[in-house]
C-alpha cells in the first residue's frame, strides 16, 4: 500500500522513496513505461538520497517533518536551505505526483465535491482550470511544475513554479502538480510539451487532488 499523503508530509529523516503504487506501464499511453521507471527509480530516488545526505550532519533537523522543512525553510541553517528547497521539494513534489496519476484504463475521472465547487467558483469550469494548468506548464521556462494550489485565503490558483520549488515554500497547499521537467516527457514527446500536458490532464486521479483540500 502506498503511504498516504498525510504520512508523506509528516515523514522525517531518513527519508525513503515511496513505491510507485502501480506498474510502470499503468499510465500508458500518456506516460510510457520507460519514462515512468526512470523518473521514479532514478530521478525521484536521487532527490531522496541527496536530501538525506544534506541533512546527515544536522541531527537537530532529524525530528522536523518534510512539510515543516519546506514551509519553514528560512528557519533552518543557511547551509542546508538550498538542499531542502531542491531535494526536499523534489521528494515532496514527486511523491504527490505519482498519486495524482490514474493507473489503468483511461477514465473520465472528474473533480467532485468541494474541489469541483471551488474550481467552478475560481475558474468558471473544469475545462478552464485545465486550460490554465496547461498554459502554466507550456509557459514555464526551463524546468519546473504547473501547480493548482490552495491559497491561505482558501482559493484555488494556478501558477508555474521553477525547478522543484514546492508551493509549501510560500505557505500554499499543493493540490495538483504537473511535472514539466524534460525528464518527465522527453523520451516520448521530445519537444512537444503541450501534447504531454494534454495527455497527462486526461489521466489525473482527481480523488487524490480533492483529498488535498481536506488537509
Ligand atoms: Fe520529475
Amino acid at each position: 500500500m502506498p503511504r498516504s499523503l498525510f504520512d508523506l508530509y509528516a515523514e522525517t529523516y531518513p527519508f525513503t522513496l515511496p513505491a510507485l503504487g502501480y506498474a510502470p506501464a499503468a499510465v500508458e499511453p500518456a506516460v510510457d513505461a520507460a519514462t515512468m521507471s526512470l523518473h521514479h527509480d532514478k530521478h525521484h530516488a536521487a532527490y531522496v538520497t541527496n536530501l538525506n545526505a544534506a541533512l546527515k550532519d544536522h541531527p537537530d533537523l532529524h525530528r522536523i517533518s518534510l512539510g515543516e522543512l519546506l514551509m519553514g525553510l528560512r528557519r533552518w541553517p543557511a547551509a542546508v536551505q538550498t538542499a531542502i528547497r531542491n531535494q526536499g521539494g523534489g521528494h515532496a513534489n514527486h511523491a504527490l505526483f505519482w498519486q495524482l496519476l490514474a493507473p489503468g484504463a483511461p477514465s473520465a475521472s472528474a473533480p467532485s465535491g468541494q474541489l469541483a465547487d471551488w474550481i467552478v467558483r475560481d475558474f468558471g469550469s473544469v475545462d478552464a482550470c485545465k486550460a490554465a494548468l496547461k498554459a502554466a506548464g507550456v509557459g514555464q521556462f526551463g524546468s519546473g511544475w504547473a501547480w493548482l494550489v490552495k491559497t491561505a485565503t482558501n482559493h484555488l490558483v494556478v501558477k508555474g513554479l521553477p525547478n522543484q520549488d514546492s508551493p509549501l515554500l510560500e505557505g500554499e497547499l499543493p493540490v495538483l502538480g504537473l511535472d514539466v521537467w524534460e525528464h518527465a516527457y522527453y523520451l516520448k514527446y521530445q519537444n512537444r510539451r503541450a501534447d504531454y500536458l494534454d495527455a497527462l490532464l486526461g489521466r489525473i486521479n482527481w480523488d487524490t487532488a480533492g483529498a488535498q483540500l481536506r488537509r
